[in-house]
């Protein structure tokens, strides 16, 4: 039978992937930005910055502690990336979002697994590239797409199992047999699996299960409870797996943004490495919006790794301020060993 031999969890937002000189490009992303969702309140940039005051976030976002801040999120990416690398899987399973990057608003399903032989990361089009410039949202173009195109592996035969042992527990999933296409040809891997294998696979050529969730579009967005179960489903079915295969499961994305919210974070991530799962799956759905949502993949993982003997370690939280509104990434890196 297969084995889980590792869980990770790591934050993959834009500051992880932009020098801390360039974190005030995404500030003013943010200032331009209709509404931001702040725990269950949803606030303008100036009715954020007055509601948070007196946290005083200016010392927050002195270039110095930036620059701290930075580095030690590299250190901790590093780490993750060679513990990961060193455990040699044979499959890396990654619980993502997808960002509207392959599904949009003709159809959005809940959760879908992809089932094809093969999955395609392709490098920034120029179109593209120029596009995200020019929105504000910064040169961080790399760490999620690469240089030249490239094809990843997918292990099949897990993808289409795990799609029938969430049917038969009656979790109905979308099943993804095909990578999409669009107007401008073949939808790109989102971000979440980018990251992974870009970063802390640095391009290692193992195949990939991408588990995607809807966490940011209403309104058919999972429960945490649901995300939590459906991990269970898929812990299972690694366990059942008449393979010899060793198998890591990745969650992608998280904690808090793009408002930080350190006291929430902790929250999640001392129910995260207590095992304390009746705190994860009451958390109420207004708390998951936007960025924040991908703590849902943790959630998911959390449910998969439920039923090994593995805790989860928090190697490091760093929150990334780049606003006086207290915007940013609260960035967290873990394992379950
Ligand atoms: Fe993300």
């Amino acid at each position: 039978m297969a084995e889980i031999i590792l869980g990770v969890g790591s934050s993959h937002g834009p500051l992880l992937n932009l020098p801390p000189e360039e974190w005030e490009v995404r500030a003013n992303f943010d200032r331009a930005q209709p509404e931001l969702a702040f725990r269950d309140g949803t606030y303008t940039f100036p009715e954020l910055a007055e509601l948070r005051a007196c946290d005083e976030f200016i010392d927050q976002c002195a270039i110095e502690v930036k620059r701290e801040r930075y580095v030690q999120c590299q250190s901790q990416l590093d780490e993750l990336g060679a513990q990961l690398r060193a455990a040699d899987p044979d499959v890396v399973l990654i619980v993502g979002d997808d960002q509207h990057e392959w599904f949009f608003e003709d159809t959005q399903p809940a959760f879908a697994v992809y089932c094809g032989d093969d999955v395609q990361n392709l490098t920034w089009s120029e179109a593209a590239r120029a596009e995200r410039i020019k929105v504000g949202r910064g040169g961080d173009l790399y760490s999620y797409r690469p240089e030249n195109d490239q094809t990843y592996p997918v292990e099949r035969e897990l993808a289409e199992l795990i799609v029938g042992a969430a049917m038969d527990a009656e979790i109905d999933v979308a099943a993804s047999m095909q990578q999409p296409t669009g107007p401008d040809g073949i939808r790109n891997i989102g971000h979440a699996y980018g990251f992974i294998y870009r970063r802390l696979l640095q391009d290692k050529p193992i195949p990939i299960v991408p588990i995607l969730q809807n966490t940011f579009y209403p309104p058919n967005q999972p429960a945490p409870k649901r995300c939590f179960e459906l991990g269970r489903v898929i812990g299972q079915t690694i366990r059942d797996w008449k393979s010899d295969k060793r198998v890591a499961v990745v969650a992608s994305g998280g904690i808090s943004h793009f408002v930080v919210d350190e006291e929430w974070d902790h929250k999640m991530l001392d129910a995260l490495a207590g095992g304390d799962t009746a705190t994860l799956i009451n958390e109420p759905n207004i708390m998951f919006r936007s960025g924040s949502s991908e703590t849902k993949n943790w959630i998911t993982v959390a449910g998969i790794m439920s039923e090994t003997t593995s805790a989860m370690e928090l190697h490091g939280y760093v929150p990334c301020y780049r606003s006086e509104a207290g915007t940013g990434s609260g960035m967290a890196f873990a394992t379950w060993r």
